[in-house]
């Protein structure tokens, strides 16, 4: 094993895109931010210098951080923001764990461009893949390209001015010649392949908007892993991938020699009333042996997209993956110590005190809600890690984040809540500041139940410092009496990233073995930023080997302000 370094200078910097220039805060002057490339087993040093005028941290996402919570970047929970002209070094190991993971910036929509892939290879070298040996690995980021600050946009999120768009998607950095600049089109992400060789995608959607699907014409995948666990070969021509979500697929290059785009187009709600634009990317996967004509290459094949509002295509792929059955796979505990039932839904919340009754008036805004409550930080100095560590008084304004929602109704219907919200539909809410605590090893189940008012989307919740077991998916109401026979206890996917179906529900089982203060939420930013969000802590074990270790001092120095700053 090795120790490997990385700086990331985080700054602003000019980019054009659809004839306008934008300042882009980037790292190492790169969009997407740089790739790292680790082996199974080796330590991580990356030294994060702020020269941007945001305040960042950069959260490892999927990265177990096993017995070190204190490293995983998320900002005011596990440590304070890296102010301007400050810096901070991230130390953490990567064991236990192969595959595509990715880093992003996890402080206000900074990560809309501050984001990279995080591949971890195997520790016995590439023949050791439980798949073919690729002749080729190719990362490929889809993200977004926003025409606003972003920092501003989470200001509007929060405020539930959620009427902003991305102007468009991207595949690797480019939009693609769907797009256009008066005339002139956008470079598209070009991939060369040579006949008769496999490629590994490994595929990373850093969207804060969208979940996409990917295709590509007459190409098929080979699903080998989601989330850096390895799943039992699934052959699909539709990958569908949801914000916060990886996946690794091999790619044949077994079609006539040619041009073939590659395709990610933007899965969206059935929302009649509102035309929504399309938000597609395209790159080209082209032959080292295409064919040239006399009047030069021939144009590229399209591959057919699924309509943008299948929403069903994201279940039927998700619900085909299953881990593979390797030695390395944890062992689904039989059975759960304690069970929650967490709506995803919408409310409505007073700006002022608690008279106004109604959603569409003026004096009430949208949240995203679980159990009924809106997450919030709480209003303190100290990083929550940090006052959990220390027992200090902060933790006393968390709110426990209720075991089932406050009303039970029938929470998919469709007929009763059309797209809305409208006036006098959403239910009235609060704020809290919701946590949940768990003792260590505790075997925890959770079904996520979606509401007809968050019909929009399928909802990626994501967990952070543990893997979960996904046991079953289903469409409309979860009823435990029917449900938990479909549970999937020998091969279910382990992810850190659970789908949950538009008007339906998942269920997942996870081992709390992870002491500290860890984040779940919603990965749409704008569910995030809006409220789907809890705190989940996990005690110390009866040990030292199982207890969260005192934090590095350089955090110390972080959270009080005494960073070195560099020349
Ligand atoms: Cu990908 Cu809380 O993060």
């Amino acid at each position: 094993t090795a120790v490997v370094e990385h700086t990331f200078v985080v700054s602003e910097m000019n980019m054009t895109h659809l004839c306008k220039e934008m300042l882009v805060t980037v790292v190492n002057g790169q969009f997407p931010g740089p790739m790292i490339e680790v082996t199974e087993g080796d330590s991580l040093v990356v030294h994060v210098v702020n020269k941007s005028p945001h305040n960042i941290t950069i959260h490892w996402h999927g990265v177990k951080q096993l017995l070190n919570c204190w490293a995983d970047g998320v900002s005011m929970i596990t440590q304070s923001p890296i102010l301007p002209n400050q810096n901070f070094t991230y130390r953490f190991s990567v064991t236990g764990q192969e595959g595509t993971l990715w880093w992003h910036a996890h402080v206000t929509c900074l990560r809309a461009t501050l984001h990279g892939a995080f591949i971890i290879r195997p520790r016995h070298g590439a023949s050791s893949y439980p798949f073919p040996n690729p002749d080729k690995e190719v990362p490929i980021i889809i993200g977004e390209w926003w025409e606003m600050d972003l920092d501003e946009l989470d200001r509007r999120m929060r405020d539930s001015l959620f009427n902003d768009n991305p102007s468009g998607a991207t595949m690797n950095g480019k939009l693609g010649d769907l797009y256009n600049c008066s005339g002139a089109k956008e470079d598209g992400y070009v991939l060369n392949v040579e006949p008769g060789k496999t490629y590994l995608l490994r595929i990373i959607n850093a969207a804060l908007y969208s979940e996409y699907y990917i295709k590509i014409a007459g190409h098929k995948f080979t699903v080998v892993a989601t989330d850096a666990n390895y799943v039992n070969p699934y052959t699909t021509d539709i990958i569908a991938i949801a914000p916060g979500e990886t996946i690794d697929a091999l790619v044949v290059a077994d079609a006539p020699p040619g041009g073939y785009y590659i395709t990610a187009l933007a899965n969206q709600s059935p929302k009649p009333d509102h035309q929504m634009p399309k938000f597609v990317t395209r790159g080209t996967v082209w032959y080292s042996t295409r064919h040239v004509s006399s009047n030069g290459t021939a144009p590229p094949v399209a591959p057919e997209m699924p309509d943008q509002h299948d929403t069903m295509a994201t279940f039927y792929f998700h619900g085909n993956l299953t881990s593979l059955n390797d030695t390395q796979q944890p062992l689904v505990p039989e059975r759960a110590d304690e069970s929650l039932f967490i709506t995803v839904g919408l409310g409505s919340i007073c700006r002022r005190g608690e008279t106004c009754k109604r959603s569409g008036s003026n004096e009430a805004i949208i949240v995203a809600t679980m159990n009924n409550v809106s997450f919030q930080l709480p209003d303190t100095n100290m990083p929550l890690l940090e006052a959990h560590y220390y027992h200090t008084g902060g933790m006393d304004v968390l709110q426990e984040l209720p075991d089932r929602p406050p009303m039970v109704f029938n929470f998919t219907d469709r007929g009763l809540i059309p797209w809305g919200p409208k006036e006098g539909q959403l239910e009235p809410t609060s704020r809290g500041s919701l946590v949940r605590r768990f003792r260590h090893g505790a075997v925890v189940d959770i079904v996520f139940q979606g509401t007809a008012v968050m019909q929009s989307a399928s909802n990626p919740m994501h967990l952070h410092g543990h893997n979960m077991f996904v046991l079953a998916q289903g469409v409309g109401n979860y009823d435990a009496a029917r449900d938990v026979a479909k549970y999937n206890l020998v091969d279910p996917p382990v992810r850190n990233s659970v789908v949950v179906p538009r008007i339906g529900w998942a269920a997942i089982r996870f081992v709390a073995d992870n002491p500290g203060v860890w984040f779940m939420h919603c990965h749409y930013e704008f569910h995030l930023s809006m409220g789907m969000a809890a705190i989940f802590i996990v005690e110390d074990g009866p040990t030292v080997e199982t207890s969260l270790p005192p934090p590095p001092l350089e955090l110390l120095a972080c959270n009080h302000g005494h960073h070195v700053v560099p020349n």
